[in-house]
């Protein structure tokens, strides 16, 4: 009897699309190396062609498969943070399909730190491109039931890992270049990186359309969200109920449906995709995010809920 690793590794090698857990969200994995598979992604997600796809791989070994060079600095990232929550982007090399760069002389690797997404790897062998297994703009997956609301029918398996542990996307950096440059914030922060390579890293610059998630739409409720800084102010106001709050208070009243938020932008980050697709069901007027905390612990958060509160 085949295991359901052995199973989804069988799906990938077949050309099919298999959503998997990763300590960060879920996946939407395809064999990286057959542009059939890879294209099927792009269909079940809605997503635009032209945005590039993460390659995840299971060894740092397999990195000169998909990159031409890898600098020290490159390298020092790797050993340190990965199997864990951070993309690096390469110039790729020259073999790499159109598909998983969006056209682009770059590609994101990580090796994801998830035991199920490992095991994934290892019985694969090859490169799994996956994005986050939601539909394109919606809120990335942090358990299987929701990759099965989001791409229910769509998709050939799902393996189960339970809750992802730490909840917002990877941290991405770009290292292609002579300085490094981070497009997308996550739990592994600026400061860790910056302590590590001890130069300072570049922001990314808000023209740069490259990764998807910087489109300002993104990781967005379909109830209209917004985000605000005086709380009690706000709730003392005129509004059309219910309405959903998201803050660090306990809010006790039977107009709002509030969810108290952890003090700890670690259980923050982990509990908050899934407090925002449970509000998002619950047709609410709106959903109020309380702001959160200005320093280097809480940019992916602040990110994220910026995001949500964009439409
Ligand atoms: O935590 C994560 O990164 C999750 C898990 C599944 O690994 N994946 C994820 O994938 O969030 P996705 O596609 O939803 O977001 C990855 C982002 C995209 O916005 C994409 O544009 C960007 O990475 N990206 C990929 N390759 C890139 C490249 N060569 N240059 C710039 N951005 C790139
Ligand atoms: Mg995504």
């Amino acid at each position: 009897m085949i295991d359901r690793i052995q199973k989804a590794a069988m799906i990938l090698r077949q050309g099919g699309l298999v959503a998997f857990p990763t300590e960060t969200v879920y996946g939407l994995g395809a064999d990286a190396s057959n542009p059939e598979a890879l294209r099927k992604i792009f269909i079940a997600k809605q997503r635009p062609m032209d945005h590039p796809l993460i390659v995840h791989v299971g060894k740092l070994a397999q990195l000169e498969n998909w990159v031409s060079s890898i600098s020290e600095t490159a390298y020092l990232l790797a050993h340190t943070f990965w199997p864990g929550p951070l993309t690096l982007i390469f110039n790729k090399h020259s073999q790499v399909n159109d598909l998983i760069t969006g056209g682009q002389t770059t590609i994101g690797i990580r090796i994801p730190n998830h035991p199920i997404a490992l095991s994934l790897l290892q019985e694969f062998g090859g490169g799994i491109a996956a994005p986050s297994a939601n539909r394109f703009g919606r809120i990335s997956p942090t358990s299987s039931e929701a990759v099965w609301e989001e791409l229910n029918g769509a998709i050939d398996f799902i393996l189960e890992g339970g809750v992802c542990d730490v909840g917002v996307e990877s941290t991405i950096l770009d290292v292609s270049g002579e300085q490094c440059v981070l497009l997308r914030p996550g739990m592994i922060t600026k400061d860790q990186i910056e302590n590590l390579i001890q130069k300072p890293i570049l922001l990314k610059q808000k023209e740069i359309p490259r990764v998807s998630g910087s489109f300002e739409s993104h990781y967005a409720p379909q109830t209209p969200t917004i985000l605000v800084k005086e709380l009690d102010h706000y709730l003392n106001q005129e509004h059309d109920f219910p309405i959903g709050i998201v803050s660090f208070q306990d809010v006790a009243s039977e107009e709002f449906i509030a969810v108290k938020m952890s003090h700890d932008p670690k259980q923050y980050a982990h509990e908050l995709y899934r407090v925002l697709r449970e509000l998002d069901k619950q047709n609410l007027k709106k959903i109020i995010i309380e702001t959160v905390p200005e320093n280097a612990a809480w940019d992916a958060i602040r990110d994220r809920i910026a995001k949500a509160s964009s439409r």
